[in-house]
């Protein structure tokens, strides 16, 4: 039996009650998923920034109104601290995934970025430790190893932030050790590296490159790749972030927690090898995208150029084993997307 089995198992008999913060964006929605099919009780909290009810409705579509039952939502901003106070309040575990996600978001918009990543932080954090919550897990950033050009990246070594998103990033990391050194609060950093999967946005001018080169494939629309298309990334499918969550917030050794953790496969891919991936796994389906020629663009500012992850710490520390590489994901991300995305779709607005 692997460690995350064991931690399945456990939930089903013990139900705990779960504070999510960004529930309705892509990673909080698969969280949510996930407890909810545990028998776990769960509050969600979000603005609707950046993400949407209907991806609410669809996780209420897959655990069926039972479960649903288990779960409350509180419509709140994490700037406002008497709303995080409130949401709170006698919960066993937090996971921290409200934020405004994207590098060129931050580098158009720091302020934005700074308040609500940075300063809404603050105050779940303030909020976690005067409630007692047994454990604080946040959605930390591979933005972090910024300009050091090594490979693959180690926990430890980091270079100095590209963009302001990277640098709300790290002063997360930052608090998150001041607040277990100052009050003794336990918590977990998950550097997510680029996660992907059902119900990640591929609309707006900030979604990340899977969804969004999906969506221009499947609407015919130019596709571009940034820069010569030898960019790489550890391309990171959701059930593996999903798994490292509940592993971190059940760790029974108390070193692995007030700990920072790599989470990704420990792989690299270019975006041109990307791209040929996409364009094979939907060539069935859409047989013009044969001939599909991608459009080439600059190179976007604040990018880091190669990003790989060793994800020794989180295996040795937590017992994290990936259960998807990028291929498997990508399979079950485009069938998602296929459903969800097709063209006649559109026009009624019925993206997801
Ligand atoms: N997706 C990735 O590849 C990736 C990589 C590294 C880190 N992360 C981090 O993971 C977390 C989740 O990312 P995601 O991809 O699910 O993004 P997302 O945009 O889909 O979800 C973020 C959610 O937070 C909510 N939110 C934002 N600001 C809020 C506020 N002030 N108050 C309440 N709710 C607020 C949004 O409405 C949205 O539902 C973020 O912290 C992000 O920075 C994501």
């Amino acid at each position: 039996m692997t460690r995350y089995q064991d931690v399945l198992q456990h939930l089903k008999n013990h139900p705990y009650h779960w504070l999510i913060t960004g529930v309705a964006g892509f990673i909080g929605s698969s969280l949510l998923e996930t407890l909810l099919t545990l028998n776990q009780k769960v509050t969600g909290l979000d603005n609707f920034s950046t993400g949407h009810r209907h991806n609410l409705e669809q996780i209420r579509e897959l655990v069926g109104e039972e479960a649903w039952l288990n779960f409350s939502f509180i419509e709140g901003d994490i700037r406002d601290l008497q709303v995080c106070r409130d949401a709170c309040k006698g919960m066993d575990y937090v996971l921290h995934e409200a934020a405004l996600g994207s590098v060129p978001r931050s580098i158009q918009d720091p302020i934005q970025t700074n308040e609500n990543n940075i300063s809404g932080f603050l105050n779940l954090l303030v909020a976690s430790r005067d409630t007692q919550v047994k454990r604080f897990i946040y959605a930390a950033s591979s933005s972090t190893y910024g300009d050091h050009p090594g490979l693959p990246k180690v926990e430890s070594v980091i270079g100095q932030p590209l963009s302001p998103y990277a640098v709300t990033k790290y002063v997360n990391e930052l608090y998150a050790d001041v607040f277990a050194r100052c009050y003794g609060m336990q918590s977990v950093g998950l550097r997510y590296f680029n996660v992907f999967g059902p119900r990640q946005d591929p609309n707006g001018a900030y979604a990340a490159v899977i969804p969004q080169w999906i969506a221009a494939l499947i609407r015919g629309r130019t596709l571009y790749i940034n820069g010569d298309g030898e960019t790489s990334r550890d391309f990171c499918f959701i059930e593996n972030v999903v798994q490292v969550n509940l592993l971190a917030a059940l760790a029974e050794n108390s070193e692995a927690v007030n700990q920072i953790y790599n989470v990704a496969v420990g792989e690299r891919t270019s975006l041109n090898q990307l791209y040929e991936m996409i364009c094979a796994s939907l060539v069935e389906k859409f047989p013009d995208l044969r001939n599909h020629k991608p459009t080439y663009a600059d190179f976007r500012r604040g990018d880091v150029r190669h990003s790989q992850a060793d994800i020794s710490k989180a295996g040795k520390m937590l017992g994290f084993e990936p259960t998807h590489r990028i291929d498997e994901g990508l399979k079950q991300a485009m069938a998602w997307y296929i459903a969800h995305l097709a063209p006649e779709k559109e026009a009624t607005g019925e993206s997801a």
